[in-house]
């Protein structure tokens, strides 16, 4: 058992995740009906841990196939994702398993370096390509092997929309090439920048164009959050006001990330939870992370500056243009806030939310929008 319930990062287990049963079930239909996945959303939302958490149910509820999860996050060309591709087969199978033993003969084929760091004792991997033909065959071979198991494989990549971002030509077009060739692997793409993604997978003339269903994770029900919160207060012997609950929600906008923070702080503060100590605790969590905030202020233009506070004090803004607006917090003309908002979702400052009618804007980060709103 965890000492605080609410976690901030990773996954632990079902216990601790709340809801998404929906989109699990949607995720291991879409494989077990030999459908590829693409999985967006805004950042913290909880892509990653849907992907684990449907990795568990798999093997809770004891379906064939293997899963691998992939974060290419942090790969800057196509011989790195290769490298991170081998990497993840090698952790995720052990030696001492089937497919641990077998990769490790077949990797033996790609005469690569493997060392184990020292500390950690994770695999690293080197493979020297004479051409960039050696290059594409050996990331072909690794999809190949995994095609070629006893069990499927579902493979998961996240942060996929790095891809886009390497600097050899027609990576798209040549991992789509073998993603649509493996019969036996079953790929989930996952990715939190939406004009990259949705431009990947949904423009005509892209190589994954319509190719794959898309699961656009949204905010928790607030029912089944407010269920899941204050399921954990009880069993730990704590009441929690039904006021303390619906601030908490709305606070945090049920944005996950910044939900499960408040709530692991006023769990770590001990005692039954009344509005009051709720609020204390998102006093104190602005306060904590004040001096990080005050940075920004640096780093943006004034125009920007001005925009991001004023939204900020809005809550959220679908007028950009309209003049009592622009005049009310001295923003300048039309062109001007538009420029200013495009540069600060390229930063991922702003958070836009479109539907048919509006394109709504808002802080990104929830503690961040709060703390401007108190201190300007
Ligand atoms: N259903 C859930 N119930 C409880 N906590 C969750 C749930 N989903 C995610 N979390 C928690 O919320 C935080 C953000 O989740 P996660 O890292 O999965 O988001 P993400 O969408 O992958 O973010 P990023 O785009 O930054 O990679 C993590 O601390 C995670 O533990
Ligand atoms: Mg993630």
């Amino acid at each position: 058992m965890l000492e605080n319930p609410f976690i901030t990062k990773g996954y632990e287990s079902a216990e601790y995740f709340c809801d998404r049963d929906t989109e699990t079930n949607e995720l291991i239909s879409n494989i077990q009906n030999g459908r590829d996945t693409t999985l967006v959303s805004p950042r913290k939302f909880g892509k990653t841990g849907l992907i684990l958490h449907t990795f568990e149910t798999i093997k809770k509820k004891r379906l064939k196939y293997d899963t691998l999860y992939v974060d290419v996050y942090a790969t800057l060309s196509l011989s790195d994702f290769t490298k991170t591709l081998a990497e993840g087969i090698l952790l995720t199978f052990p030696e001492r398993t089937s497919i641990g033993k077998a990769f490790l003969a077949f990797l033996k084929g790609l005469r690569p370096t493997l060392t184990y760091d020292s500390v950690s004792g994770t695999p690293q991997l080197q493979f020297n390509y004479g051409t960039s033909a050696e290059k594409e065959y050996t990331l072909k071979s690794l999809f190949e092997f995994l095609n070629t198991r006893d069990r499927d494989v579902v493979l998961a990549f996240d942060e996929f929309q790095q891809i886009t971002e390497y600097p050899e030509k027609n990576v798209e077009a040549l991992l789509r090439t073998y993603v649509q060739s493996m019969r036996n692997v079953h790929f989930i793409f996952c990715g939190s920048k939406k004009r990259l993604m949705a431009e990947m997978f949904t423009s005509a003339n892209r190589p994954f164009f319509s190719s794959t269903s898309t699961l656009t994770l949204d905010r928790i029900d607030s029912s089944k959050y407010a269920e899941f919160i204050e399921g954990h207060f009880k069993d730990a012997g704590r009441s929690i006001d039904d006021d303390a609950l619906v601030w908490i929600l709305n606070w945090t906008r049920r944005h996950t990330f910044y939900t499960q923070s408040l709530c692991n702080e006023i769990f770590a503060r001990g005692g039954d939870v009344t509005l009051s100590l709720v609020k204390a605790a998102a006093q104190y969590i602005l306060e904590r992370e004040s001096s990080y905030f005050l940075q920004y202020r640096e780093l943006l233009t004034r125009q920007q500056w001005l925009l991001l506070v004023a939204i900020a004090k809005e809550g959220s803004v679908s007028q950009l243009s309209s003049t009592k607006f622009l005049k009310q917090y001295g923003i300048g003309s039309i062109t001007n806030a538009r420029r200013a908002a495009q540069a600060l979702v390229e930063k991922e400052l702003l958070l836009t939310v479109e539907s048919k009618e509006k394109t709504e804007y808002m802080v990104y980060d929830v503690f961040l929008s709060h703390w401007l709103e108190s201190e300007f």
